[in-house]
């Protein structure tokens, strides 16, 4: 029986691309399931939201370091993401670096939204980069995570304006629009992959 492909989804925020995936899914425009959504952060909009969706929403205790998960944490959330039988793993505004343990269980099978035009701007508040540097473009890239910050091949990019007298948070806004249609529009592509191999 084809099934449709199994994601794993990884936030730390208030999960608007989560969200996005959903309502793809939920209207047929995207063949695959969310089977667990992980956050590191206890009160992040992204665990009402899969509250709300009826979908398994689990909290990783963050550990003691700042940009990653300590190791047996990782291993927890590597049994979690097998255990809900995922096939795809996408971080939606996971703040932390995925280590070895993730890396290791999902090989080409991790994918992330990132808030600039990579390479351009990698790293931590993408948008305030790209305004800061004068750039008259911006916007969104999908790509698969590797051990580096936002260096893994690069699935697909979408440009997004920099308007004169840009803030941050309008600018940022506007990115993710980008992020809400191009993230499931590559998801869409890869299940589509994913079920012609099955
Ligand atoms: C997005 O801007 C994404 O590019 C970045 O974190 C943000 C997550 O937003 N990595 P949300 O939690 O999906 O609303």
């Amino acid at each position: 029986m084809k099934h449709p492909l199994r994601l794993g989804v990884l936030g730390s925020g208030k999960g608007s691309n989560f969200r996005a995936i959903m309502e793809q899914i939920n209207d047929g425009r995207l063949d695959a399931e969310v089977r667990i959504v992980i956050s590191d952060v206890e009160n992040a909009g992204i665990l009402s939201l899969a509250r709300d969706f009826q979908i398994p929403g689990l909290y990783v205790r963050p550990g003691r370091f700042r940009a990653k998960l300590e190791p047996e944490i990782e291993e927890d959330v590597v049994r979690l993401l097998r255990e809900a039988s995922v096939e795809l793993v996408i971080l939606a505004g996971f703040m932390r670096i995925v280590k070895e343990p993730v890396l290791r269980a999902f090989p080409g099978g991790i994918i992330n939204i990132h808030p600039s035009l990579l390479p351009k701007f990698p790293g931590l508040e993408a948008w305030k980069q790209a305004l800061a540097a004068g750039e008259t473009v911006t916007g969104c890239t999908v790509h698969y995570v590797d051990a580096g910050v936002d260096t893994g091949k690069i699935l697909a990019r979408k440009t997004v304006p920099i308007l004169r007298d840009d803030t941050p948070e309008r600018l940022h806004a506007r990115i993710q629009k980008a992020e809400h249609e191009l993230l499931p529009a590559v998801l869409a592509e890869i299940a589509a992959r994913f079920r012609g191999l099955r």
